[in-house]
């Protein structure tokens, strides 16, 4: 099959109901472009679970807090439509197609968009929750996949899922790292060479720390370590390092089978973020 390219509901919708039509399931991957091995991992991962792939890119402004980088963020709609060879159809609505009143938002889970980047990007989490649920209530995939690599989000979203008895299959797909294990991200583009070096330097801390928990040591002492070891390593700013409980996003009062560490820091104006599970 080759890629078809839709900007509208309308468009969108005719093609997936010809699709329903013929029994084939339909899954989507949604994404704000700027595509990379991360997201094209997740094709794959779709490609194998169901009949059709529907590939979202859309730069949501529901989801950019004040002084963050929507207007900047990298848009190379050619460049990704080269790159998605794996996927049957790829919708990219306009802003105002979108949000046709205005970037009205759906309140998140109160109690996992508060914490971690809840907390430095207020009202972030309710935008990622509005663009998933329109974009499930239009596509009306069977399934939807999205990374760990930004697990508050996942959490977020299945619990947005649940919350609205939406009937949408939530897969999810692990980390894709460079050789040094730095995360791929489209805000890895923002790195100079220095920066870039320094960047490696969150992955190690997290991998170094792991290790530490499985050997029983205190997470609060870990938690203050880590802060240290990046703070030296050329981060100027750590929004948070935390063991966290998985499902709920609670504080890890001790390591456990669901605890995962988690990371958000900034180098100049660069906000990075990752997470690693401990077992
Ligand atoms: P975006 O940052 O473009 O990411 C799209 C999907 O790719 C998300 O599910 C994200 O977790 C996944 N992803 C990013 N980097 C990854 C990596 N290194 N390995 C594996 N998966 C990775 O996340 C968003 O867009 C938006 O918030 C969105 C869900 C599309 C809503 O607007």
């Amino acid at each position: 099959m080759t890629l078809q390219l839709v900007k509208t509901v309308k468009d969108l919708s005719a093609i997936v109901a010809a699709w329903r039509g013929q029994g084939h399931t339909v899954g989507l991957v949604p994404t704000m472009g700027a595509l990379h091995a991360g997201h094209l991992s997740l094709v794959t991962q779709m490609r194998a679970a169901s009949d059709r792939v529907v590939v979202s890119i859309f730069v949501n402004p529901a989801q950019f807090g004040e002084g963050e980088d929507f207007e900047s963020y990298p848009r190379q709609e050619k460049e990704d439509l080269e790159k998605l060879a794996a996927a049957d159809l790829v919708y990219m609505p306009t802003v105002a197609g979108m949000y046709p009143e205005g970037t009205e938002t759906l309140p998140a889970n109160p109690g996992l968009a508060d914490v971690l980047c809840g907390k430095f990007r207020p009202g972030h989490f309710d935008g990622v929750a509005t663009i998933v649920a329109r974009l499930f209530l239009q596509v009306q995939p069977d399934a939807a996949i999205f990374g760990e690599k930004d697990y508050q989000q996942l959490q977020v979203i299945r619990a947005m899922t649940t919350d609205l008895a939406l009937p949408v299959k939530i897969l999810s797909a692990p980390t894709v790292r460079e050789a040094d294990g730095l995360a791929v991200s489209s805000r890895n583009a923002y790195l100079n060479k220095n920066e870039r070096k320094i960047a490696a330097i969150l992955a190690a801390t997290l991998t170094h720390l792991i290790e530490k928990a499985r050997a029983g040591k205190d997470l609060r002492d870990l938690e203050k370590d880590g802060k240290v070891t990046l703070v030296q390593g050329g981060f100027n700013r750590v929004d948070y390092i935390e063991f966290r409980e998985g499902e709920t996003l609670s504080l890890s009062p001790e390591a456990g089978p669901k605890t995962r560490l988690f990371v958000a820091a900034h180098i100049g104006k660069i906000r990075l973020i990752d997470n690693i599970a401990l077992s």
